[in-house]
């Protein structure tokens, strides 16, 4: 029996347009989803460009206009994929059009932005979800379990990190293609929305909300030449960011994010403390999970390097045979796969826009922790 479609129109071309498009080729090769991913079309702004990305992906046609994408009957998913001043008004259009939307993150700007976007995807009852694809490493799903099963014990302590060094020359431009990040007025917030926010969103999904923050940021490099307007104008962006907290479980956390840590690419490290457990995670090491049990015979205490390929690790079913590893890009095969499997069921498939706004609203108690000086409540979701 034929599956029914589901027809993917995605927003945007550039790194995530890639990763979503071969997370939508693939899932239905190696899961078995409900329904058939169909690539039915692209947008972006530039005609050649996008025509360009749409053969080379297998997109049945290609738009420079979202609003003309989200339009048409063909379409039952709209992807969002562009840049972060885009999401609000795409998402909230496509759920009012009835389509179900996915949003890479973080979800709004700012948690104001956000709320927007929840409540239109709510009242419009359309499936939902937000591209924290880090919860969806096998290894990080499998701490996930570990933890709901009540093995660590009471949670102490938890810390993350997501170190990069590529905005440290002074001469960086702000602003256009490849640096709209450096753009307060596109990106919304620096390493806070762009970076803590995968720690936060990875850190409340395993240890739970976060209550209080007390932040401090810093903009280093404090004007740039804006790429559009060849103007130097001043930097509106925190370039690292770094926050002390408390989970309402009682536990302690320390977050820091930066863009000036010399040597690293994308150093994304968690540690959980609990009264019998410990564990660690490095993204740069992402099919291990190091892991410490206390209630081991004590002769041979001390921490295991878990690689985690085995068939009864979260996903690794579906891949290839125990000992062999996959990468960064099926973190979205995963994401997508679990999503339309939802959808299938009738069920939301977490982290859902709710999800990506209470990201939102601890980022916005940092931002404003950093300039009162003060411990900030985080608010309710
Ligand atoms: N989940 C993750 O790990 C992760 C990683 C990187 C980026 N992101 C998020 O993904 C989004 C895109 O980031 P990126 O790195 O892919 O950016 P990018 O600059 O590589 O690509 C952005 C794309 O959006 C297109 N675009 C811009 N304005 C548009 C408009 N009005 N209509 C249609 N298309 C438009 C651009 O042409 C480009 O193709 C951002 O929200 C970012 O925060 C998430």
């Amino acid at each position: 029996m034929t599956k029914k479609q589901l027809n993917i129109g995605l927003v945007g071309y550039g790194f995530m347009g890639r990763t979503h498009s071969n997370a939508f080729l693939q899932a239905g090769r190696f899961f078995d989803l409900p329904f058939q991913p169909v690539l039915k079309a692209v947008c972006a702004r530039n005609p050649e460009r996008v025509q360009a990305f749409a053969n080379n992906w297998g997109y049945e046609s290609a738009e420079t206009d979202w609003r003309k994408l989200i339009e048409r009957d063909d379409i039952d998913l709209i992807d969002i994929a562009s840049p972060n001043d885009t999401h609000a008004e795409i998402a909230i259009a496509a759920a009012q059009a009835g389509k179900m939307v996915m949003c890479e993150k973080p979800l709004g700007r700012t948690a104001e932005e956000a709320r927007t976007m929840v409540e239109a995807v709510e009242e419009a009852k359309v499936p939902n979800a937000v591209w924290y694809n880090y919860r969806r490493v096998p290894a990080v799903t499998m701490l996930k379990q570990m933890l709901d099963d009540g093995r660590f014990g009471r949670i102490f302590h938890y810390r993350a990190k997501f170190l990069q060094d590529w905005t440290i020359s002074q001469d960086l431009p702000q602003g256009g293609e490849g640096l709209w990040r450096l753009d307060v007025s596109v990106a919304g917030s620096g390493v806070t929305g762009d970076l803590l926010a995968h720690n936060i969103d990875t850190a409340m999904w395993l240890n739970g909300p976060i209550t209080e923050v007390v932040a401090m940021t810093e903009t280093f490099i404090k004007e740039r030449k804006h790429n559009l307007t060849g103007e130097v104008q001043a930097v509106g962006i925190d370039d690292a960011s770094s926050f002390l907290c408390r989970f309402a479980n009682g536990s302690l956390a320390m977050f820091e994010a930066t863009r000036y840590a010399r040597g690293h690419k994308a150093l994304y490290t968690l540690e959980i403390n609990g009264e019998h457990c410990s564990a660690f995670w490095d993204l740069h090491d992402l099919h291990r999970l190091q892991y410490f049990d206390h209630r081991d015979e004590s002769i041979v205490r001390g921490w295991r390097n878990v690689h985690i390929t085995d068939g009864d690790q979260p996903y690794m079913k579906h891949w290839w045979v125990p000992g062999l590893q996959i990468g960064y890009e099926h973190t979205f095969t995963h994401q997508f796969a679990d999503f339309v499997t939802a959808v299938g069921e009738g069920k939301p498939c977490p982290p859902t826009f709710r999800d990506g706004l209470a990201t939102d609203l601890v980022c916005d108690a940092v931002l404003k922790s950093a300039q009162t000086r003060q411990w900030e409540a985080v608010g309710e979701a």
